[in-house]
């Protein structure tokens, strides 16, 4: 039996491929993501002048099998295939490999999400035995001091370690003596969503008009009080704006507090209005896709390199001045979500700016965030 794979035209490019792969390709985050992949990345693709294929990977065939020959029908240069683990019996090689060989991006919303009344921590046991399986598999397939891994499954908080230790340990044979530390700076948690939220909900609680692009930074981690907004430093399509800060520190103290309690339990909303059918799906593909988005340039030489806000091991950081900050900010945590500066070896540096400039509340809710975290690495 021929393997499941659907393809577009594969265009003759001078570069050397991009291929991304979607593990969970299949679900509500995983299908929209795949879409703004094979749409959105069409510009990037055509910038590059090389080939961009996103293979796409879940349990479950029919809805993985559909959505890949569904978006090879779109008219982009971007290539699509998609491999299903219900098929490996038939297959002549496991279908998560041939996913996986030779991408250097991995993006992961595989995993079961919340329902009404749950927590993300209540997802972490079946959550963590599906993210291990999929690491073996990342560890087995492809060359890990080149590949990113993204990872959206919830609880990102604790998931993040437990992706990291099981790529480490899988990677315990290898003769590279730095591969732990090379791993921990490409692997990392997804929380753009907090981001997101914070930025559309500040646009209209200042009734921002249409062309401001209100950025606020969002620290910490991703799960109610470790999310820390810090909207005392947003900013205005990428440049500090002092008059957009005297507009936040206009807004009343209980406007600033539902602001934070809104983008801190964000997600229940959608979960409540969705009644037990999931949780957001749509915002966080959009915020994924942004990410991703930003890897393809890197890794296709289109920048040099990229910053954002991602959960990462930051104790595996060795420039040891900002090491020593970054443990006195963080109380030592191992993990967190920091506003980064990553290159194609990784992260390269941490910016603490954002960390001395914060407002008495702000401060507060960093000491919780960190306190939680602590709790959720251990998880
Ligand atoms: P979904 O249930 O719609 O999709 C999950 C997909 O994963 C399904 O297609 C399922 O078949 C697949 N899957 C399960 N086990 C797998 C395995 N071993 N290998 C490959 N695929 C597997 O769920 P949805 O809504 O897409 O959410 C996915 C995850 O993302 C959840 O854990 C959710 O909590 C999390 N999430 C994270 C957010 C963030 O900000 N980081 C925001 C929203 C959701």
């Amino acid at each position: 039996m021929p393997h499941p794979t659907t393809t577009t035209t594969t265009h003759a490019r001078h570069k050397m491929p991009l291929k991304i792969a979607v593990l969970g390709a299949g679900g509500g985050i995983g299908q929209s993501l795949s879409l703004l992949l094979k749409t959105e990345l069409r510009s990037t693709c055509l910038a590059a002048d090389a080939a961009i294929h996103v293979a796409l990977y879940d349990v479950n065939r029919d809805a993985v099998a559909g959505a890949g020959t569904d978006l090879s029908h779109i008219n982009t240069p971007v290539t699509v295939t998609w491999h299903a683990a219900a098929a490996a019996a038939a297959a002549d090689e496991d279908p998560l490999a041939t996913c996986l060989r030779d991408a250097t991006l991995v993006v992961i919303p595989a995993g079961v999400p919340r329902k009404p009344g749950m927590t993300r921590d209540d997802l972490f046991s079946i959550n963590a035995r599906i993210v291990t399986q999929l690491a073996h598999g990342i560890a087995a397939h492809c060359d890990l001091s080149r590949t990113f891994v993204l990872l959206i499954s919830n609880p990102v908080n604790s998931l993040v370690p437990v992706l990291v230790e099981t790529l480490v340990a899988d990677s315990s044979s290898s003769t590279d003596p730095d591969i732990a530390k090379t791993i921990a700076r490409r692997v990392f948690g997804l929380t753009q969503l907090d981001a997101v939220r914070a930025s559309t909900f500040l646009h209209a609680a200042l009734g921002c008009g249409p062309s401001d692009r209100v950025r606020v930074p969002v620290v910490g981690g991703h799960s109610g009080h470790t999310i820390v907004p810090l909207f005392t430093q947003a900013s205005q399509s990428g440049a500090q704006d002092h008059k957009l800060r005297a507009k936040v520190l206009a807004l009343s103290p209980e406007v600033l507090e539902q602001l934070v309690h809104r983008v801190q339990f964000g997600g229940d909303e959608v979960v409540k209005a969705k009644n037990g059918t999931g949780s957001a799906t749509l915002s966080m593909a959009y915020a994924a896709a942004q990410v991703a988005q930003a890897f393809a340039e890197l890794l296709l030489d289109l920048r040099p390199d990229l910053q954002d806000t991602l959960y990462a091991n930051i104790g595996a950081f060795s420039n040891t001045d900002v090491a020593k900050q970054v443990t006195k900010i963080t109380n030592g945590l191992a993990y967190v979500s920091l506003p980064l500066t990553i290159t194609k070896d990784g992260i390269q540096a941490i910016d603490l700016q954002w960390a001395h400039n914060l407002s008495a509340e702000e401060s507060k809710l960093w000491t919780t965030c960190v306190r939680e975290l602590e709790g959720a690495i251990k998880h």
